[in-house]
């Protein structure tokens, strides 16, 4: 049966491939972490790139993917033409096969037409072949299936494929298809935009060389095969419709968008657009955010916020007032999630973050698009035709409108643009303002480390694979010295006092990895140096290296010398790892599935770990939580590693980690083994824990790990939180100590209690009952001064009110009193008011060395003109300070203690001249 649904197609090409002997390999993730210039992954060959540069071996030769992949960057941008177009996406899936130095041009070309025509079922006479100009193999190959007329060729743009600058590229040939009618079948409407009816359906890539920097070109190890055939468009052909958006990829969606706008057919076909990029955007969204993405200014972040907003401002403009982006994502996850198993293990996550970030554009959308609209009109109105970039830029910075929105908005009315280049350059100065530094340049280049490790490869002091690098077996090792970096230059000798980077042939020093921080310790000689390592890195795949300083002797390329590992050091990191470990499980335990791993630092004194949660854990859960991990290792449960196929350990469910290249071969942590311990006599609690667990008879936890781990949970000893916070929208960082730091944060906590109670001279276990006895005596002491006070200022209130002065009518008060807080002269002003009937009065007081002054007025005076506000702001003038606040009550203060006489002495006229007869 011919495959007709995406899903059977899809399959139908991974399971033709298979057959032809290649392995079906996982799509790579969306985000991509290796390449610093690209921010997705944009073809299918991207995660084989140093496979077909011979840098890379992997167990086979021949690979079939469906790779996720997102064109929104750089020169494969096609965000613009979403929406308008009919075929194009800023996420689409690449049915891909691949070969390394083993099939090449003739099996290409010999497979991709038993797929199409056989699988397919396609009418061969429908079909074109395009070559590279001067690729008569090629073409010579295609003459066994095609008429000469519809092998054509065509130049660079068209037939010689790059993934960018630099990288593994060759000519290529690309399948066309023509869905029109027969009789009018025509070459010329081949790579024609003005001609309706064909489309590109297939790349075949023969890869032969590498685009080196300098642009020259050398050859590949072996000539290869990279091939990508856009998904949604071949499902269009298959299905036999105009437009990809109308094949089943999209149409569960689009009717959903109906369903829940409640339009007509019309109203639908009128808003095709916002339609479309509804479908697109959430579709890309959805798997942006499975992969680990999380709305954000900068990078992959900034992308998956622009098109969430973007879709947001289609959807209002056709009707949507509310969140919506979740439906969406629902039907994608059903009808993609058995593809991808991602979808359906994110779903929460998925839905969660769509929501919150609809909802919090969605609060500043309508002003936003209200400011934007008068701004279009008023540079329309004086003629201009182009937005300027800091306006732009400031759209994002107040309301959150992305440039890709704002230059939609300028599109759409009077076809205007905006100036991208002051955008960018708004958008800079202010990174740099606000100290983010986020648009380094990423400066690539020769270096001292990769000319090092090609000498020593070429002289035959280290294999192609670089130095052998074990931290597993052991923390010390004997080896030699190959050779010293100083000062970026290589060097024949580093004395005693000189800091220096050192390569050995081998190295049982852990480098920085998966959040673990690289090994310290020492490197001794048998002729009697010695060099302490501060720091271990690897600056160029392959290279490792030692940094510190020699502090006896001198070291020399060709010494023998002995690697030790600071062991202890070393023990704490362990603890810590497998404490992270144990730590993600219980969060997810605890909080729920969506918690994913969103980064983390593994440390001798601490471990921190950040993950996708959008809420801060109150104490009663951390609570919980701590005790859980504790359960966990008083089970001392055994920790394994195992080396297995990255496939097998998936499937077996272990986690990895968001957006994480892995190789084939996956290392594993588990602990806890099947079937489970039995529990501790006696711990109920222990074995509640084990049953709160994520399957039956499954290990405690399983993750692909790399770093260094203990043997046994039980070496933990003691599991600690020491911190909770937030870090960015919908991730929390919780901060922990283990073992050694663990301990000694609790005994400092325990001796300070001691200490306490010796204090108190009470037993630890009244230390609370004492402490809250005299916190009660302090408050009532503290109630007796206050009344104390208040009887004083009460005496001195009654004398001042024998001397009044008399200002045109009215009694008026201006006195020093001796009060000690501003509370007190309020209460005094108070009690005037309560008093006079018709007066006002100025009181001051000096505390710590500083006047303050409190002003009243009573309201048939305000009528008159005088107001307490102004009253004070014309004494603090006097004392060198500042005061305001309403008519009838206000204070003041001020930095010249010596001056608060003549303050008060001004009242009266202040007084007089305010108040009105
Ligand atoms: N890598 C080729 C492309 O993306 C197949 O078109």
């Amino acid at each position: 049966m011919r495959p007709t649904t995406s899903n059977e197609i899809r399959k139908a090409f991974l399971d033709y491939f298979h057959e032809m002997r290649h392995e079906i390999v996982p799509s790579a993730p969306l985000p991509q972490k290796d390449n610093p210039t690209l921010l997705f992954t944009n073809a299918g060959m991207n995660q084989f790139v140093d496979v077909f540069l011979g840098k890379e071996k992997r167990a086979y030769k021949r690979a079939t993917t469906a790779q996720k992949v997102m064109r929104v960057q750089g020169k494969q941008n096609d965000l613009e033409n979403v929406g308008p177009s009919a075929r194009h996406h800023t996420f689409f899936e690449m049915l891909g096969n691949f070969s390394f130095g083993d099939y090449f041009k003739r099996e290409a070309i010999d497979y991709a037409w038993g797929f199409l025509t056989g699988v397919m079922e396609l009418e061969p006479e429908r079909l074109f072949a395009t070559v590279y100009t001067d690729d008569d193999e090629a073409a010579d190959l295609w003459t066994r299936y095609l008429p000469g007329e519809r092998i054509l060729r065509f130049g660079k743009d068209d037939n010689f494929w790059e993934m960018g600058d630099i990288g593994p590229c060759g000519p290529c040939s690309e399948i066309h298809y023509y869905s029109g009618d027969l009789a009018d079948i025509n070459p010329a409407g081949v790579n024609n935009d003005n001609i309706p009816g064909y489309v590109e359906v297939w790349n075949l890539v023969f890869m032969q060389f590498e685009r080196q920097k300098d642009q020259s070109l050398v050859p590949l190890p072996h000539p290869s095969v990279d091939t990508g055939m856009g998904m949604e468009r071949l499902v269009r052909v298959i299905q036999g419709v105009e437009s990809n958006y109308d094949t089943d990829l999209f149409t569960p969606v689009l009717s959903r968008v109906q369903q829940l706008l409640g339009d007509s057919d019309a109203q639908r076909d009128a808003n095709y657009v916002g339609y479309r990029v509804i479908a697109d955007h959430g579709r890309a969204a959805t798997f942006l955010i499975a992969d680990g993405v999380q709305p954000g200014n900068t990078g992959a972040g900034y992308v998956l916020r622009m098109i969430i907003r973007r879709a947001a401002r289609f959807g209002r403009k056709i009707g949507f007032h509310e969140p919506f982006l979740g439906e969406v994502a629902q039907v994608y996850i059903d009808q993609m999630g058995d593809n991808y198993s991602e979808l359906r293990q994110r779903r929460d996550l998925i839905l969660h973050t769509l929501r919150r970030e609809e909802e919090r554009f969605n609060r500043t959308l309508d002003k936003a698009l209200l400011h934007l609209d008068e701004l279009v009109d008023d540079l329309h109105r004086r003629g201009e035709k182009q937005i300027p970039g800091d306006v732009a830029f400031n759209l994002y910075a107040t309301y959150g409108l992305p440039l890709e929105i704002t230059r939609d908005v300028a599109g759409e009315q009077h076809g205007m643009t905006v100036d991208e280049k002051g955008y960018n350059a708004a958008r800079e100065a202010h990174a740099l303002a606000s100290g983010s530094g986020a648009f380094a340049n990423y400066v690539v280049g020769a270096n001292v480390y990769s000319d090092v490790l090609r000498a020593l490869i070429d002289g035959g002091d280290l294999d192609e694979s670089g130095v052998d690098y074990d931290p597993y077996s052991g923390a010390s090792l004997e080896t030699t010295v190959l050779a010293l970096i100083s000062d970026g230059q290589r060097s024949n000798a580093a004395h005693a006092g000189q800091r220096v980077e050192v390569v050995t042939a081998a190295t049982p020093f852990y480098v920085e990895a998966g959040g673990e921080v690289s090994d310290t310790g020492r490197i001794t000689t048998p002729g009697g140096v010695e060099m302490r390592v501060d720091d271990t890195r690897r600056p160029v795949p392959g290279l490792i290296i030692h940094s510190g300083e020699v502090t006896t002797g001198e070291l020399k390329p060709g010494d023998m010398a002995l690697l030790e590992v600071d062991r202890a050091r070393r023990a704490d990191i362990r603890r810590n790892h497998t404490a992270t470990h144990l730590l993600h499980r219980e969060l997810r335990a605890h909080l729920g599935r969506h918690v994913a791993q969103a980064g983390s630092l593994v440390a001798p004194d601490r471990l921190r770990f950040d993950f996708t949660h959008d809420k801060a854990v109150d104490r009663a859960t951390l609570g919980r939580i701590e005790a859980a991990v504790n359960e966990a290792i008083l089970v001392n449960y055994p920790v394994n590693v195992a080396h297995m196929g990255q496939k097998e350990a998936i499937q077996a469910g272990a986690m990895a980690l968001f957006g994480e290249k892995y190789g084939d071969i996956v290392r594993t942590i588990r602990v806890g083994e099947d079937p489970l311990p039995s529990p501790l006599p006696g711990g109920e609690g222990i074995r509640g824990s084990l049953q709160g667990g994520e399957g039956n008879g499954a290990p405690y936890s399983f993750e692909l790990c790399g770093g260094l781990h203990v043997d046994e949970t039980g070496e933990i000893g003691l599991f600690r939180f020491t911190g909770e916070e937030a870090v960015g929208a919908g991730v929390r960082r919780v901060e922990a100590m283990t073992g050694r730091g663990a301990y000694q944060f609790v005994a400092e906590r325990l001796n300070l209690l001691d200490r306490l109670a010796g204090k108190l001279n009470a037993p630890v276990a009244e230390v609370e009952q004492r402490l809250e006895a005299l916190l009660e005596h302090d408050r009532s002491v503290e109630r007796e001064l206050d009344a104390a006070g208040r009887r004083l200022a009460r005496g001195q209130f009654d004398v001042l009110l024998g001397g009044l002065m008399q200002v045109k009518g009215a009694r008026v008060l201006a006195a020093q009193v001796d009060v000690a807080n501003v509370e007190r002269l309020r209460e005094m002003a108070d009690w005037f008011r309560d008093r006079v009937p018709s007066g006002a009065a100025v009181l001051g007081a000096v505390s710590d060395g500083k006047p303050f002054l409190v002003a009243t007025v009573t309201d048939d005076l305000i009528a008159r003109g005088l107001k307490a506000g102004d009253l004070a702001r014309e004494v603090a003038k006097i004392v060198g300070g500042s005061g305001g606040g309403r008519p009838n009550m206000a204070q003041a203060g001020g930095r010249d203690p010596e001056r608060l006489a003549d303050a008060l002495a001004a009242v009266a006229g202040l007084v007089d001249a305010a108040l009105k007869d």
